[in-house]
């Protein structure tokens, strides 16, 4: 049976700078390239579980221009189920400018316009569909309210989730969240949502501890360069970095989310989930670009077996 996956999250248009450096104020500078491509944390997320073969389901909503119109198509010609994602009129759809250097490291602007306008009310809409998922993956580009409100949802039709607390949200209230299945945070919102130091292994370890004692099942913390750990009441495992030379790493985090969601999903286990998940995302950001840089399982399998 192929499993469903929803998303209900945020969808943006990413405006893409590569630069030498960040222009001081009131500096004209010029910057070598520009391009766009599809992005937000949402339809990154729900673009990496449909290309490598998740039946996905996105709720959001765009604005009404053109970026709203191109995000829509793109959606649909990525397999996404698209019944789910409105237009609000009057509102601008979210924007991403985006900032890379020549190390590839980014700095992201985010404006979410339409975003914004997700409400509960659109998750009773799309009730029906929801309780045909299997699991229901979201960030934090969308109203909290929203989120706690899905979660909730979920947890009383026995679907399980996945929060991916980014970006950094300081009025998460971690009280709301502790019904998710999975919490997948960085070192910094791991920080920010439990008000603990997450400097060293340890700190980390004791900082997931502490969510665990709340009530939330599995964190599992992305370190990066550093790989990931999963930490669950009776384990604490790392799922060790895969090393590529970065072009682009806009989106791993998401490639990394998506793909795991699509894996664990199917199979149940874990571990190995989390594994190929690390390997999805290293692939992207050997390539430019955000979505434009989440392979297709064919394209996977070929680049996994010639690294091999
Ligand atoms: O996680 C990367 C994403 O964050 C980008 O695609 C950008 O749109 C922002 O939402
Ligand atoms: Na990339």
């Amino acid at each position: 049976m192929v499993r469903r996956i929803a998303v209900v999250g945020s969808n943006m248009t990413d405006l893409v700078t590569s630069i030498i450096r960040m222009p001081a104020p009131g500096e004209t500078l010029e910057a070598p390239a520009f391009s766009m491509g599809f992005g937000g944390k949402g339809a990154n997320q729900a673009v990496a579980a449909a290309r490598l073969g998740a039946k996905v389901m996105m709720v959001s909503k765009v604005g009404d221009d053109v970026f709203g119109q191109s995000t829509i198509d793109n959606l649909k010609s990525n397999g996404i189920d698209i019944s789910h994602v409105g237009t609000v009129i009057g509102k601008s759809s979210g924007v991403a400018p985006i900032f890379v250097d020549a190390s590839g490291e980014n700095s992201i602007f985010i404006i979410k316009g339409a975003n914004n306008d997700l409400k509960p009310a659109d998750i009773d809409a799309a009730a029906e569909d929801l309780k045909q998922c299997d699991l229901i993956l979201m960030q934090l580009e969308v109203p909290l309210e929203t989120v706690y409100y899905t979660i909730d949802f979920a947890d009383r039709h026995g679907i399980e989730t996945i929060l991916n607390p980014a970006p950094a949200a300081p009025d998460l209230d971690p009280t709301q969240v502790t019904k998710a299945t999975f919490l997948v945070p960085n070192e910094t919102e791991l920080a920010l949502l439990t008000g603990m130091p997450t400097g060293s292994d340890a700190e980390i370890e004791a900082a997931a501890r502490y969510l665990i004692g709340k009530g939330i099942r599995r964190v599992i913390v992305t370190l990066g360069s550093r790989g990931a750990r999963l930490i669950t009441a009776e384990s604490s495992t790392l799922i060790e970095p895969v090393k590529v030379k970065p072009k682009d790493t806009t989106g791993a985090g998401d490639a990394f989310i998506g793909s795991f969601a699509r894996y664990y999903v199917e199979s149940r286990e874990l571990e190995a989930s989390l594994k190929k998940a690390a390997l999805y995302a290293a692939d992207s950001i050997t390539r430019e670009g955000t979505q434009k840089s989440y392979a297709t399982a064919e394209e996977f399998d070929r680049s996994v077996t010639q690294t091999r």
